[in-house]
């Protein structure tokens, strides 16, 4: 049995209690009941409050506890929190019009606002070993499971969360802005904070779609 998710359920505004989403069902959890209930929240859906210092470094902490062909560990996170999340959506906008001068309004100002609303931002990043005899794609799978890891750990402790990518990731002004190496890859943003509202559910697909039996 897990514990119950401290789900902060009323958060403090203007010293008056606001209830805020929870969309776990009431009463205990067990580690399948929990995966069940696993699903992202958008980022603009998100709001405070984020995590607790200590809630990030445990969240961080867990989600580094993923199959790792070769301990090699081959990612690390990049925190990017209150003010410098303006300042990344700052450069994302800039660079929008670098990369496109006709660009609209509306999706330059998208790009400025978007690290705005979840109070926390990780990206993680996959530090290839290149030659290793691990494989490339191996290193990097290691690294996605991190990042699904971390929306775990995000939903144990009561929070939302999102991994996102979009253009940015891929962007190298962006990536060298960002201090990336050449051997270093955005594999996301991870966007921590309360859900405002119930996450939404969508369709997920269906087992039999999925599974076939291998027969020699
Ligand atoms: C590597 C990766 C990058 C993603 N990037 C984006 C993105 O840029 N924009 C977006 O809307 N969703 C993106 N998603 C999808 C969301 O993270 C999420 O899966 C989606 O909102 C559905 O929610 P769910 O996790 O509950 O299925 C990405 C997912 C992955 C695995």
């Amino acid at each position: 049995m897990l514990p119950r998710p401290s789900v902060i359920a009323v958060a403090n505004s203007g010293g008056r209690g606001r209830r805020v989403a929870r969309w776990y069902p009431a009463g205990p959890m067990d580690a399948l009941d929990f995966l069940r209930q696993r699903r992202s929240v958008p980022s603009r859906q998100l709001g405070p409050p984020g995590p607790a210092p200590d809630q990030l470094e445990a969240m961080l902490t867990e989600a580094m506890r993923v199959p790792d062909h070769g301990k090699l560990a081959p990612w690390r996170f990049l925190r990017i929190p209150g003010e410098a999340r303006r300042a990344l959506g700052e450069l994302l906008a800039a660079r929008a019009l670098e990369r496109d001068p006709s660009a609209p309004a509306a999706v330059v100002e998208k790009d400025r606002q978007r690290f705005d609303h979840a109070p926390v931002v990780i990206a993680v990043v996959a530090c290839l070993v290149p030659g290793h005899k691990v494989p490339e794609q191996e290193q990097l799978l290691s690294g996605g499971a991190v990042c699904f890891a971390l929306l775990q750990a995000a939903q144990a402790l009561g929070f939302g969360a999102q991994w996102l990518t979009g253009w940015a990731a891929y962007d190298p002004v962006v990536r060298a802005r960002l201090g990336l190496g050449p051997d270093e890859r955005l594999l996301g943003f991870i966007h921590i904070g309360t859900a405002r509202e119930p996450a939404p559910e969508r369709q997920r697909p269906a087992l039999a779609d999925k599974l076939s039996d291998w027969t020699p």
